[in-house]
């Protein structure tokens, strides 16, 4: 991992710190998320080269609100504090924050005061999106104002002999415009950092670090055909070659094309150890007779347990299980706290039960890196741009009972769903697009006749993590196209629906 060039992100109760956390990577910087009561031993041990603050949703002067070590400030490292975190910088340097009773929320015009700092080289009239009830009405001593709108004074603050600034807007959206620039700013020209981190520089130093671990061990991994899967696979594949072995374990409940793809993509090209097992007979015998969400989900994960470990057990030892954890679930598991809405099955559930070291190359990474990573060793881009597909797959889609008829119908539809929505253009902007089949039938009308057969679903969401998300605004030609094509080249489907609900309140799948 090359973090000789290491920025801090704060965390105070965010839903902002992982989208900070990404746009500091997107400017070549590595970044980690800490959270904002990280004793300041373990602050100065990382030898970051700056930090930010992120927003959060309490009011710095309330009891119990989140604040960080105020020596913080006085390390001589750079910050940069946003919304919530500019105002604790006020409060704790001893400026004033207080509630005006006029909440600031949406896009709001900016004008720059002062371009020495972090709005260098950039236009003095800016949009900035705004989202706070609180403001700074006086700065810290030293400070100035360097921007402001209509109803916020201190919209923004510098002292720039301590290197430390606040704005009060998010930098970090996409509703202000120029807001990577101003993060560019900071950690280019207050910190100092050259761009250190990019995605060739990420796989020299996994490779080496990899290589150091593992040894001459033999490493096992579980291949889903999800990019995250893949990208270890053939990362680890890079760097030990041989020594990995590759299972794929096909439940049947695959999308049109998946199994063939990924034994052809790692087996053909790759040349890499692929054991395929094809355990579809398997999983639907087990799913026999089950039709509720949950008793699905768990019995797919257990004989999937199963099956991997029959397979383990057969190929001999090995020391080193590899799997693709990413930095949202290593963020995530140590701030877990949400209510349990559905037992996710993946090769994540393997190490409880099964003796193995964890080797997790990609637990630094986001989503979007890892596709960086996937296209930077040789992975299709068909398998690197692949939507996100649930560990359960098709079987969380059909709603009851699973049964091969409905197998088929459904993924016939699905495939008819992705072709059109590629052809169109969308597939890059849509987080995920699939088919739902329901346990109903409706009436219809087709070449004369009555028909009495099984509507589809179609989901297809926009979103930025899966945590929320919005049905997409998929024209209307486009919905149409996939209509006509669904109801007339699958048997047994007469009418498609378009499920426009968000999430929350709904979720992505349906089971
Ligand atoms: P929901 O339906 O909870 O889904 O809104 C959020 C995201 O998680 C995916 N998902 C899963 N992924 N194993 C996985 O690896 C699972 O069991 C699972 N269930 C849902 C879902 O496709 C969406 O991207």
């Amino acid at each position: 991992m090359n973090t000789q060039e290491l920025i801090i992100v704060l965390d105070f109760g965010a839903q902002y710190s992982q989208l900070i956390a990404r746009k500091v990577r997107s400017c070549d910087v590595y970044c980690e998320i800490l959270p904002y009561d990280t004793p300041l031993a373990t602050i100065v041990a990382r030898q970051p080269k700056g930090m930010l603050f992120s927003g959060g949703p309490a009011s710095v002067y309330e009891d119990g609100a989140p604040h960080c070590d105020p020596k913080i400030y006085d390390l001589g490292i750079p910050i940069l504090g946003i919304c919530y975190g500019h105002q604790l910088m006020a409060h704790q340097l001893g400026g004033q924050v207080e509630s005006t009773g006029k909440h600031e929320y949406g896009k709001t015009e900016l004008e720059v005061l002062n371009s020495d700092d972090l709005f260098a080289e950039l236009n003095p009239q800016l949009i900035s999106w705004m989202s706070h009830g609180d403001q700074v009405q006086s700065p810290p001593p030293g400070f100035v104002g360097t921007a402001r709108t209509h109803n916020t004074p201190i919209a923004a603050m510098a002292n720039p002999a301590r290197r430390l600034f606040g704005v009060q807007f998010h930098p970090e959206v996409v509703h202000t415009p120029w807001g990577i620039e101003i993060i560019r700013n900071f950690l280019y020209r207050q910190c100092g950092c050259g761009g250190l981190w990019t995605t060739e520089s990420f796989v020299e130093t996994a490779l080496r670090e990899i290589r150091a671990t593992v040894g001459e061990d033999r490493v096992l991994c579980a291949l889903s055909g999800g990019v995250d899967s893949a990208a270890v696979a053939a990362l680890v594949h890079r760097a030990v070659g041989q020594q990995l072995t590759c299972v794929f374990v096909n439940h049947g409940f695959m999308r049109k094309g998946e199994p063939e793809e990924v034994q052809h993509t790692f087996a053909e090209t790759f040349n890499l150890n692929l054991v395929y097992v094809d355990a579809s007979r398997r999983f639907l015998k087990r799913l026999k007779g089950v039709s509720a969400p949950e008793e699905k989900r768990k019995a797919i994960g257990e004989e999937f347990v199963r099956v991997f470990e029959e397979e383990a057990r057969r190929l001999g030892k090995f020391p080193w299980l590899a799997q693709g954890t990413l930095y949202p679930d290593v963020i995530e598991s140590g701030t877990r706290s949400a209510a349990k809405i559905k037992t996710h099955h993946n090769v994540g559930g393997l190490p409880e039960i099964m003796d193995f070291k964890l080797l997790e190359p990609l637990r630094n990474l986001f989503k979007d890196e890892v596709r960086s990573v996937a296209a930077e060793l040789g992975l299709p881009p068909s398998m690197t741009w692949r939507h996100p597909f649930p560990g359960p797959g098709l079987a969380i889609r059909i709603i009851g009972e699973v049964t091969e008829a409905r197998l088929a119908i459904l993924r016939e539809a699905d495939a008819i769903v992705i072709e059109e929505i590629k052809r169109a253009g969308l597939y890059r902007e849509i987080w995920q697009t699939f088919a739902v089949l329901p346990p109903l039938r409706s009436v219809g009308v087709m070449g004369d006749h009555r028909t009495y057969s099984h509507p589809i679903i179609l989901r297809a969401v926009t979103s930025e993590d899966g945590m929320t998300a919005d049905w997409a605004r998929i024209p209307y030609d486009v919905l149409e196209r996939i209509a006509n094509r669904v109801v007339n080249e699958v048997p047994g489907v007469n009418r498609l629906a378009y499920d426009v609900t968000s999430k929350p309140p709904g979720t992505i799948e349906w089971e």
